[in-house]
């Protein structure tokens, strides 16, 4: 099987749009491929972050992902910080990164604008610890969504440089994988689903809260008495029916709309019920999972076993390239 990296940074609980754009692909993709999935750690420290919540907060990434369905035997799950080939790695590869591309990168520019009081070299050269998380498996694939196509192809010119300074073809160049999942936009129609923005349903709510969010979600503006009639098209909690309900359930919904035979309360309670039907057992499995913390801890350190042996295989390597090998 071909091998594929992904990495989360651990920033908190996890909400519908992470779930249909992110983790349902990488629970198919576990089947195909070769799986590694890591909570990346170091990451999160480039900027300032709470030091108590940072281990209730790997472990729930864990659990939220073991609960959607990431099964263990097949996908290796692990913490960045428990590999030590990562940053040994990227010492190595920020030797050929070239400053110009990484003050090239956008998701730099918006960090450091955001964290203008603390603009660190860590914030700077994270695409580079990116790059040796992928390279050190040499994955030829990386799901990533939009956002991190910049990080893939810096990944590749960084292994590219890599093999040219060092006259080898040994780190292959990785590929995105751009998720399948659709793109979700938040409840208030604006923007992408979002915790930041919140416009979000999270993974651990019941079907009350989320009918109550759901109750507060946009829908055609000029749709204001129940009795004027719709237009499914421009409604955002129509495009959500295309990814939660059934053809039949989009029908009637869309047609009860335009013909003002269905109120948009009622179009919201069909779309409660299925959302609810994916959330729920997500959210029972993982409040089954955080009654035991060390069955998650076993998972995370036997992760972070099986890949130290992959990483070190690779690190020989590439300490032998680099002329380490006395
Ligand atoms: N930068 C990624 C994000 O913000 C997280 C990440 C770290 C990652 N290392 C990775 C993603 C390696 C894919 C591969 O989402």
């Amino acid at each position: 099987m071909k091998r594929l990296f992904s990495g989360a940074q651990p920033t908190g609980t996890l909400h519908l749009g992470n779930y249909i754009g992110a983790i349902k692909n990488w629970v198919e993709l576990q089947n195909k491929y070769d799986c590694i999935f890591s909570i990346v750690d170091l990451h999160a420290i480039t900027i300032e972050y709470n030091q108590k919540s940072m281990r209730e907060k790997i472990l729930d990434l864990a659990k939220t992902y073991i609960a959607c369905g990431i099964e263990p035997d097949k996908a290796k799950l692990f913490i960045q910080s428990q590999v030590k080939q990562h940053t040994e790695l990227m010492w190595i590869l920020s030797t050929v990164t070239p400053l110009g591309e990484l003050n090239r990168m956008t998701q730099f520019k918006d960090k450091a604008k955001q964290h203008s009081h603390n603009i660190n070299l860590g914030l700077y050269s994270y695409p580079v610890l990116q790059a040796a998380d992928i390279l050190v498996y040499k994955a030829e694939f990386v799901p990533v969504g939009e956002d991190q196509i910049q990080h893939i192809e810096i990944t590749r010119e960084i292994a590219r440089k890599f093999n040219f300074r060092f006259n080898t073809d040994y780190l292959p160049e990785p590929k995105e994988l751009l998720s399948k999942g659709a793109r979700l936009m938040g409840l208030d129609g604006d923007s992408k689903m979002s915790k930041s923005k919140n416009n979000f349903i999270g993974l651990d709510e019941d079907e009350k809260s989320i009918m109550n969010k759901l109750r507060g979600a946009k829908t055609d503006p000029a749709r204001i008495k129940r009795t004027d009639s719709g237009n499914p098209k421009i409604c955002n909690m129509f495009a959500w029916h295309k990814i939660f309900s059934s053809e039949e359930e989009q029908n009637k919904c869309s047609d009860g709309c335009k013909t003002a035979q269905i109120g948009c309360v009622d179009c919201k309670k069909i779309l409660c019920a299925n959302i609810n039907k994916i959330i729920e057992p997500i959210r029972l499995k993982k409040q089954e999972l955080d009654k035991d913390n060390d069955y998650i801890i076993d998972i995370l350190k036997n992760g972070a076993v099986k890949c130290s042996n992959i990483a070190e295989e690779t690190m020989i390597g590439v300490r032998d390239i680099l002329g380490f090998n006395i």
